[in-house]
């Protein structure tokens, strides 16, 4: 069956005390609305609208970025959520089937229950996503009579009674496009807040004698973003889940609570995640890769077999080859290792491509920028890069090619040649000791006096 999806997305998210439209704001490297739109996208929508208010313009592009296709609606004035699904409705009078209405602000709800929700309206008119709260606070209160739904009672308008009500509105609920239209134009504002509930509808339903009923998720789930504490505290939660996917998915991290994942990070089976790495957007690591501990990665990719760090930077571009292995304190940008090429140590290459089996010394470094513009460095398979070696770009090394310890290189070295670029040695015997010497005494001398 088609859905519709609605995205409430005006509010300004006041405590957030923010320049940015809370929605805006991200959990794993994507914005919160980006992540609800996902998960519609999930259950293959016929439509989608977006409705903005706050930062209009900004949230309808990130909309548009994520869901080419997404519509928006504005509400110009926030009068409440069945305020903002009227000014979504008029965008969806062809639509014949279930809408299912989300919050810009609540991104970690699942397709699956999302799904379990538009499944429900076969047998109810209106089903609304519930929670057991820890600490229930000022949510709404889903009053039920066994597995019905009576209706939903805001925090600000319930008796004493009601308040003791564990079981939470989420906020996300189904209902058929058409009854929703003529539910949403019934209801009025005579309440605490003055304000279009959209919470409402479900005993507008009752009263024409329709059905409603609670769907139940877990709490972490319908985590809402009020304030930068609840950011923190959704992040936590996206975290737990995607290294638990992972965990499921045959991959080994010795201590998942010090990983920290992206929205779109991608490890394959038997890889292993050592302690304390982070994983910026865009990585993906093959099975049987080994990611060590206290390592950064963003916008790349690793090969099986091959080991990067500990304590290694891999910047956007860098594609490590099968079996490749980055060191310590390597930093790679818009760099490829191909098969077997090994960069041990303290060594920077950027926009290089090292040849497979290659092999870059300690401290070497591709001079890649020459104040105005990027250049590449090309080191054949099978070249030894000698230690401290400075890679002046553009610079090709040839196949079995050799620079010698502590040179700078700065014209192409042909394929099995050696490159010395370095000063000769001069060496007199005798000298260091008397210079030692000489030193020395004046440290004693310096000391006496002072
Ligand atoms: C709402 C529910 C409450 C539920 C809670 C869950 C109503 C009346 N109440 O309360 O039962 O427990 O969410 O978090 O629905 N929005 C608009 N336009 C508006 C008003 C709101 O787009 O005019 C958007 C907000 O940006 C937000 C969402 O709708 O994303 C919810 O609005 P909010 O004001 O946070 O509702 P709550 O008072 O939290
Ligand atoms: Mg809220």
């Amino acid at each position: 069956m088609d859905i519709a999806g609605i995205v409430l997305a005006a509010g300004k998210g006041t405590r957030m005390r923010s320049d940015r439209p809370k929605v805006l704001h991200e959990v794993a490297g994507a914005s919160m609305l980006a992540h609800v739109l996902r998960g519609i996208a999930g259950l293959d929508p016929a439509a989608t609208v977006v409705v903005t208010g706050h930062g209009a313009d900004a949230v309808a592009a990130e909309a548009r970025r994520i869901a080419p296709d997404a519509r928006t609606a504005h509400q110009a004035e926030q009068k409440g959520t069945a305020h903002a699904v009227a000014q979504a409705l008029p965008q969806l009078t062809d639509h014949d089937g279930p809408a299912l209405i989300l919050y810009g602000d609540t991104p970690l709800i699942a397709p699956d229950t999302l799904r379990a929700l538009v499944d429900a309206l076969s047998e109810h008119a209106v089903a609304v996503l519930g929670f057991e709260a820890a600490d229930p606070a000022r949510y709404g209160r889903l009053i039920v009579q066994g597995d019905r739904l009576e209706r939903i009672v805001e925090w600000k308008d319930a008796t004493e009674a009601e308040r003791a009500v564990r079981l939470c509105n989420s906020g996300v609920i189904a209902c058929d496009r058409a009854l929703l239209a003529e539910l949403v134009a019934q209801v009025g504002c005579d309440n605490a807040a003055g304000e279009y509930y959209l919470t409402d509808i479900v005993a507008l339903a009752a009263r024409r004698g329709l059905t409603a009923t609670v769907v139940r998720c877990a709490e972490a789930e319908t985590l809402g973003v009020n304030s930068r504490a609840d950011l923190a505290a959704a992040e936590a939660a996206w975290q737990d889940r995607a290294r638990r996917a992972a965990m499921d998915g045959g991959v080994t991290m010795q201590a998942p609570a010090t990983v920290w994942l992206s929205h779109d990070t991608v490890l394959g089976a038997d890889a292993v995640v050592e302690p304390n790495v982070v994983f910026g957007p865009g990585v993906i690591v093959a099975p049987g890769a080994r990611i060590r501990a206290h390592s950064h990665l963003e916008g790349c990719t690793v090969a099986t077999g091959a080991s990067v760090g500990p304590f290694a930077r891999l910047r956007p571009g860098t594609h490590v080859g099968e079996g490749a292995a980055i060191g310590n304190f390597v930093e790679a940008k818009n760099a490829t290792l191909e098969a077997g090429a090994k960069a041990g140590h303290l060594t920077y290459l950027g926009d290089a491509t090292i040849g497979a089996g290659a092999n870059v010394g300690a401290g070497t470094v591709t001079v890649n920028f020459d104040g105005a513009g990027k250049h590449r460095t090309e080191v054949g398979a099978g070249a030894f890069v000698g230690s401290g070696s400075m890679l002046v770009a553009p610079l090709t090394v040839g196949v079995d090619a050799v620079t010698v310890a502590g040179s700078t290189i700065t014209q192409d070295v042909a394929d099995g040649a050696m490159a010395f670029g370095r000063a000769e040695q001069t060496t007199r015997q005798g000298l260091g000791a008397r210079w030692l010497a000489r030193q020395r005494a004046r440290r004693a001398e310096a000391k006496g006096r002072g």
